[in-house]
């Protein structure tokens, strides 16, 4: 037997009991006559005591042993006479009287402790290691809690987990494929799945009525701190529903997993309108842990002669609340020229600033009378000592970089506490979205994805400015700013989705060919469905109050879309290449 307790169990009530522990040496102290062991699993950390007058061999031999080695002991526990109340098993030690060695190890690369002073790369390369630090092994094991209270729930509400294929063809969401060359097939290739959407409609078309899964996809796209070439969703699809009853249940299952997990309760998720939110905040997924709305002002800035705002389609700002008599000149301009970094990209920046003595002081004063400037604060809402910060230009760009601006001074005021959820529902999303690159129009959210009824008949009449206005029964799913999950309600009927196909520049040909096999089963009684899914490591980030996905997933890939643990992507050798009709272009 490997061991009779765990390295986090043994308690004050244990004193005097004989055990047997294993796991890994933490650190270990020489205090002359005595050597402390401090022993850790998976479990937590025990302290072991080896007392050199008592037990002078086994002291000897624990004093040879390195961080990492990995053994086995036996003793007998019992009360320390200083306590560490920051452990759960702070109040006891184990005094050894048998000790072996189960295997030795190497000095580890980086220090595994809560801080490491390992960088992002060497973690990676050692992830093995890094998984033993307390805080990525809590991610992991938190990330584990998350799903199986998913599965818990969705059951209970009659959803089956299927599994679909991963070898399959290409589902257009908007990212490229990672594709799969087939042997047998010479010169055919499958694509790795960038999600199961046609399958999970294929199943409502199967009667399965509601289906789950917890579902790797993979899309090889540019990667970011909450982004990964291959990751997981809670997919989700219904058949015989509206868009409220699909808003119905994952907002439950989201009340769910905040309240069994965190013990918090998300009371109502407001709900807005793309459009409103895009007019609001200047994005699709507003942080609305924090104030700060868009005020627009285009009537008040307009006939004064200053040409920056007479040449602007949109003259916009926001209220930043108790900040006037704090922002100097340096530290406008500093933020003047924060806006203009190419990442958000803006001409300048007007400040108008109301001071407590009641006086308005602005960038723009000579253009405006204090009288006049004094209205645009009323129409902020500004109190004293508030400033306002406007931007202009055309109008969707102006609310991106505003956007940008907001998050930016949200985050400068302490106005975007992890430890708050604000949860929110956007809904009709544009049903086309005009791509100057390729001169066409692409799915916002999918192909699938329905119009509202209402914008049905306008479908394929309408000039660019029409197609641009159709909305979708699309809907996305916002916690603290970040895109959780989203979905629709989907064509089931197969000449709406010839159209839709249309729409989006496929011939009758090319729409045949790749989506047949849906068109297909939707002249088979397909039932009017929807669905949604959430992404699975974003949630988990989130609720844990953090932005990057990457610790939580066990093993993730660089910003190369490398994995520096097994060294992948890699080259294949001949043989290889061959069985699978595949030649390698020489460099030039
Ligand atoms: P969508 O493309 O919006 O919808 O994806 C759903 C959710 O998946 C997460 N996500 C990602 N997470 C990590 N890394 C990525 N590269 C990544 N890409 C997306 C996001 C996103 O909201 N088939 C549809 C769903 C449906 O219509 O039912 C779909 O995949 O949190």
């Amino acid at each position: 037997m490997y061991r009779t307790h765990t390295c986090g169990e043994l308690r004050l009530s244990n004193a005097g009991e004989t055990v047997t522990l294993s796991g890994w040496i933490q650190a270990s102290r020489d205090l002359g006559g005595m050597t402390f062991i401090d022993l850790r699993d998976r479990y937590g950390i025990t302290q072991l005591v080896f007392n050199m007058e008592d037990e002078p061999v086994l002291c000897q031999q624990a004093r040879k042993m390195g961080r990492e080695f990995v053994i086995q002991v036996t003793g007998v526990v019992r009360e320390r006479t200083s306590k560490n109340p920051n452990r759960p098993t702070g109040d006891i030690e184990i005094v050894a009287s048998e000790l072996k060695t189960l295997n030795a190890s190497k000095v580890p690369p980086f220090t595994i402790e809560d801080e490491t002073d390992g960088g992002e790369e060497l973690r990676m390369k050692y992830r093995y290691l890094d998984i033993r630090r307390t805080p990525v092994k809590d991610k992991l094991i938190f990330r584990a809690k998350v799903a199986l209270e998913t599965r818990k729930f969705l059951s209970g509400e009659g959803f089956v987990e299927v599994e679909t294929p991963n070898l399959i063809k290409s589902t257009p969401e908007g990212a490229r494929d990672f594709v799969v060359p087939s042997r047998v097939n010479a010169g055919q290739f499958y694509a790795l799945p960038q999600s199961p959407q046609t399958f999970k409609q294929i199943l409502m078309v199967a009667g399965m009525d509601r289906y789950f899964q917890i579902v790797k996809c993979f899309r090889d796209e540019d990667l970011r701190a909450d982004r990964q070439p291959e990751f997981t969703q809670i997919d989700c699809e219904m058949a015989f529903v509206t868009r409220e009853d699909v808003l119905n249940v994952f907002e439950a299952l989201t009340r769910h997993l905040f309240s069994t997990i965190l013990s918090i309760d998300l009371g109502a998720f407001p709900r807005m309108s793309y459009d409103d939110a895009m007019s609001r905040y200047g994005s699709d997924k507003p942080d609305v842990r924090f104030g700060m709305e868009f005020v627009e002002f285009n009537d008040l800035a307009k006939g004064k002669g200053f040409s920056v705002f007479e040449d602007a389609e949109l003259v916009v700002g926001i209220l930043v609340p108790g900040q006037a008599e704090t922002y100097s000149n340096k530290m406008l301009n500093d933020l003047t020229e924060w806006v203009k970094r190419p990442q958000i990209g803006a001409k300048g920046l007007v400040n108008i600033k109301f001071s407590v003595d009641g006086s308005v002081k602005s960038s723009v004063g000579k253009y405006y009378s204090e009288e006049e400037l004094k209205q645009w604060g009323q129409r902020a809402g500004a109190n004293p000592n508030d400033m306002l910060l406007i931007l202009s230009g055309e109008t969707d760009r102006v609310r991106k970089q505003l956007n940008e601006l907001r998050l930016e001074m949200g985050t400068r005021l302490g106005l975007r506490d992890a430890k708050v959820y604000k949860p929110l529902w956007v809904l009709d999303f544009p049903l086309l979205e005009w791509i100057e690159e390729s001169q066409r129009f692409h799915a916002m959210h999918h192909p699938f994805t329905s119009p509202k009824t209402a914008d049905i008949d306008r479908m394929l009449d309408g000039d660019h400015e029409t197609m641009k206005n159709l909305r979708a029964d699309a809907y996305d799913l916002v916690i603290n700013g970040v895109e959780i999950g989203g979905g629709s309600i989907r064509i089931h009927d197969r000449a709406l989705q010839e159209k839709n196909f249309k729409l989006l520049g496929f011939t009758p040909e090319q729409a045949e060919s790749q989506f047949g096999f849906l068109l297909g089963a939707f002249e088979f009684g397909a039932p009017p469905h929807g669905g949604i899914a959430f992404g699975f490591d974003r949630l988990c980030a989130m609720m844990k109050g953090e932005t990057s996905i990457r610790d939580f997933i066990a093993f993730p890939k660089n910003n190369m879309g490398r994995d520096m643990m097994i060294d992948a992507p890699s080259t294949i050798d001949d043989i290889q290449l061959k069985e699978l009709s595949l030649t390698l272009r020489k460099k030039e």
